[in-house]
């Protein structure tokens, strides 16, 4: 079976078997990941490029070591410190980065639209690793397959998104990916962060967090972007912690077995205590570690690769 998508720009509309496709892919390559020799050859010869306009260490160091597991070449560019300081656009910088003939693109830019935008004249495949508050696929896909790996399931579990909704790539990601995969999805947080109409997007949507958390058995902890205090969307940091932070004491609300994700980086003591980030049941550095996995997995389908027959 191969993908349909020819790009990873977004989880809105991607079909179930390709989500599937993509996380059964990722299991091989996890295998691949503990071995003492972590690598192999389907990316031989393929050249990609990781063009950051956006600060990023998990993302971007994932993204070069699926890469360079595959036995791609892997080229990494920073708008700061090229030739955008010097007012090149997206568009001349890509051309020119083609020119260098290269195969595969991901991009992390701070305007919504970016990866789509190159799709309109690029001729490589083309990864989305973030765009603005838009989306985040590759995140969301390691969510569910750490989710997966976890719990044995994605269908018939409740998960919990709790934090900044309103700028969160992540948490859009997540709502399309895992309510594509059959999972019931709750978003909490402050009106001022949750987007108008979220509703729509088929989430159960609370302001309070003990409600939200009843009965859940994954929460999803959002990093508190604190310049949000500054643009008066919260009165401070402390009633954040005190209305919206995830510690010890609120855990009595979820269900017994219950897991906690955060897709970093953490404000400890603000969003989520460092007792509950660094607990049995959080699975935060197992995320990282199943990036890695779920990229390469991404990387090979997106060039063809097919689900190896077991
Ligand atoms: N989760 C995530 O996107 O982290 P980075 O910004 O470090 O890539």
């Amino acid at each position: 079976m191969a993908l349909k998508i020819k790009h990873l720009l977004g989880l809105e509309g991607v079909e179930k078997k390709d989500l599937e496709l993509i996380l059964n892919t990722a299991k091989s390559f996890k295998e691949v990941i503990e071995r003492p020799v972590k690598k192999v050859p389907p990316l031989r010869g393929v050249t990609v490029v990781n063009l950051f306009y956006e600060p990023s260490t998990r993302t971007r160091l994932s993204f070069e070591l699926a890469e360079k597991r595959l036995s791609a070449d892997t080229l990494n560019f920073s708008a700061k410190g090229s030739s955008v300081a010097k007012g090149e656009s997206l568009k001349d910088t890509v051309r020119n980065i083609e020119a260098l003939k290269i195969d595969m693109i991901v991009i992390r830019h701070s305007s919504v639209g970016a990866p789509h935008y190159l799709t309109k004249f690029a001729s490589s495949t083309v990864i989305n690793a973030g765009d603005g508050a838009h989306e985040h696929p590759t995140q969301a896909l390691l969510d569910m397959y750490s989710i997966m790996e976890r719990r044995g399931k994605i269908k018939g579990l409740r998960v919990v998104i709790v934090g900044d909704i309103l700028h969160s790539r992540v948490a859009r990601s997540n709502i399309w990916g895992l309510k594509t995969l059959g999972a019931s999805v709750a978003i909490c947080g402050p009106t001022t962060l949750l987007p108008y109409e979220v509703e729509k997007m088929g989430v159960d949507v609370y302001h309070n967090l003990d409600e939200a958390l009843d009965g859940a058995d994954v929460v999803n902890v959002l990093r508190l972007q604190r310049e949000r205090q500054q643009a008066g969307l919260l009165p401070s940091l402390r009633e954040y912690t005190t209305l919206f932070g995830i510690t010890r004491d609120r855990l009595k609300f979820l269900n017994s077995n219950y897991t906690i994700m955060h897709p970093g980086p953490i404000n400890r003591g603000v969003e989520i205590t460092s007792e509950v980030a660094d607990s049995e049941s959080s699975i935060i550095l197992e995320q990282v570690t199943n990036g890695v996995a779920v990229r390469m997995s991404v990387l090979y389908l997106l060039r063809g690769g097919e689900e190896a027959k077991s």
